[in-house]
């Protein structure tokens, strides 16, 4: 799979990632700034915040109550687009894009 990062500046990255494997997990295994995944992907930290392009928001599983619960409590505002990043898996195959917020706490 394939996640591309572009932070709130507009810099975009592309990075590899394993199937299986979270967008947050693949964000800091590869030390992409923007996105800090505190929790380590339990749900309880809201720092994976990301913005998803439109056209890959159908694709991904519909978010849990959970997430959406925890998207109140991002850094920056969350949007109709927002994702909590732990909470997308990589298919494989997949790709998608992804928007950092200007920060996480
Ligand atoms: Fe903590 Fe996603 S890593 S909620």
């Amino acid at each position: 799979a394939t996640v591309n990062f572009t932070d709130f500046e507009g810099n975009a990255r592309s990075v590899e990632a394993n199937t299986g494997d979270s967008v947050m997990e693949t964000a800091v295994r590869n030390g992409v700034e923007g996105i800090v995944g505190e929790c380590g992907g339990s749900l309880s930290c809201a720092t994976c915040h990301v913005f998803v392009a439109d056209s890959d928001l159908e694709s991904l599983e519909p978010m849990s109550e959970m997430e959406d619960e925890m998207l109140y409590g991002t850094a920056v505002d969350r949007e109709e687009n927002s994702r909590l990043s732990c909470q997308i898996k990589l298919c494989e195959g997949q790709s998608i894009n992804v928007t950092t917020p200007e920060t996480q706490v």
